[in-house]
């Protein structure tokens, strides 16, 4: 079999090391990719956002599946393209991925079929905002409509910070904001394989960490770090997270007629009143991909054909905890520099890269977050340790990290 991966980071490469570990894989060959996993895949130089391009490729070399790593194809309409031409897929359709692409849209739904998540209220224009605002105070969490890498939220502790957020939010005019109550409890990531009402949900969870810096402090990332099984997170709360929100959000988009066909992430929240939604992606997590297909044993092609014929499989862990602590540029998610050398990359099988580039000199920098080094352990204080002895083995001066990875379950 010729597997395509699209997409460029640290959660592709971790695609890309799995799926090349399936029995069923000969190749696999990656758009746009990076440097880095040139020993893993080949690497096809096209642009990730030329869809007919990537179309043409995959019809060139008979590929047998494409698997989309991030959001942006799957909103754009790649996998539908993929479709159109008889090319497998797995990533959900233009406009399914609305389930991650629109804020109102996710929350829409989860209204019309009584899922458990914050209240909210979508306002598209500035003085209902500011009107809205003398009602509803401080805490108070302010979220861009569409996609934004992460940065299209703020949570307001106070009413000077919300009423900041919204003269930036409406900056360019009249945009659609969701303005949501604040939630307050521990999160964790919980992935499903979804075809559409039929799933396969993760039966492990992982706990990524958003802010940039140690204690949960600083601007919001993307993820600086992550960590599974989440142990004192309980099998309780975890079952009502199946029971109250992941089959009724299958249900509820298999009624919705969105077809669904892909990974579903489930971003939640443990309230006082049990588990309810924070967001929803239309693909797996960065970092949480990269410590969950770490631990995962099961073949990932053989869970992508149950999936297509709707059939259960069990999905085999190891019994081992993984931890992946982020590497950074400094600045990151702000501006960054990038060209910095990476020395002590050694033993490239303990990390997943996110924007190395290969120069004459070695591996440089080439992005905001440039990998994760992931450490294995019999409890959660020995795979961290494990992790951060990785993390110290690389030598760069451009790069930061938290100190604090996995701290919340010790
Ligand atoms: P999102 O992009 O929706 O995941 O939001 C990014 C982060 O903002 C989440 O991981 C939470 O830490 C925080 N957040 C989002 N919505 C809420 C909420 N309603 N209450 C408290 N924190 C939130
Ligand atoms: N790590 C959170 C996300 O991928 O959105």
């Amino acid at each position: 079999m010729k597997v395509l991966v699209i997409g460029s980071g640290g959660r592709e490469h971790a695609l890309v090391r799995k799926i090349k570990a399936s029995k069923h894989v000969d190749s696999v060959y990656v758009i746009a990719g990076n440097d880095a996993m040139q020993k893993e895949a080949t690497i096809v130089a096209i642009e990730e956002s030329n869809h007919d391009a990537i179309v043409q490729f995959c019809l060139d070399e008979a590929i047998d599946y494409v698997v989309i790593g991030p959001e942006q194809p799957l909103i754009d309409g790649l996998a539908d393209l993929l479709q159109s031409k008889n090319i497998k897929v797995f990533g959900p359709n233009q406009k399914a991925a609305q389930m991650e692409g629109s804020k109102a849209f996710a929350k829409e739904l989860m209204k019309k079929y009584q899922i458990p998540t914050a209240t909210y209220q979508t306002i598209e224009n500035k003085q209902e905002a500011l009107d809205y605002l003398e009602t509803h105070k401080a805490p108070i969490v302010i979220k861009y409509d569409g996609l934004a890498a992460g940065k299209g939220v703020i949570v307001a502790m106070t009413d000077e910070e919300a009423m900041e957020a919204v003269q930036t939010f409406y900056e360019e005019g009249n945009v659609k904001v969701v303005f949501e109550e604040y939630l307050e409890g521990e999160e964790f990531s919980l992935m499903v394989f979804v075809n559409d009402d039929f799933c396969i949900p993760f039966d492990t969870i992982a706990q990524d960490h958003k802010r940039a810096f140690d204690g949960d402090l600083g601007p919001n990332t993307g993820g600086m770090g992550a960590y599974c099984p989440v142990s004192h997170i309980s099998d309780e709360t975890l079952e009502r997270t199946y029971e109250e929100i992941v089959y009724p959000t299958v249900k509820a988009m298999h009624e919705e007629g969105l077809n669904y066909f892909g990974l579903l992430y489930v971003g939640a929240i443990v309230t006082s009143d049990g588990p309810k939604v924070i967001e929803y992606n239309a693909r797996f997590g960065d970092p949480e991909c990269q410590v969950l297909l770490t631990r995962l044993e099961s073949d990932f092609m053989d869970i992508l054909e149950a999936l297509e014929n709707k059939k259960s499989i069990d999905l085999v862990w190891k019994n081992k905890t993984i931890c992946g602590v982020v590497l950074a540029s400094k600045g990151y998610p702000g501006s960054y520099e990038k060209g910095h050398l990476v020395k002590g990359y050694d033993f490239q099988e303990h990390y997943f890269v996110s924007a190395l580039k290969q120069t004459d000199e070695g591996f440089v920098t080439n992005g905001g977050r440039v990998m994760i080094a992931l450490g294995e352990g019999e409890s959660l204080q020995e795979a961290q340790s494990n992790a951060y002895l990785n993390v110290k083995a690389i030598d760069c001066e451009g790069l930061f990290y938290r100190n604090d990875i996995g701290n919340k379950g010790l």
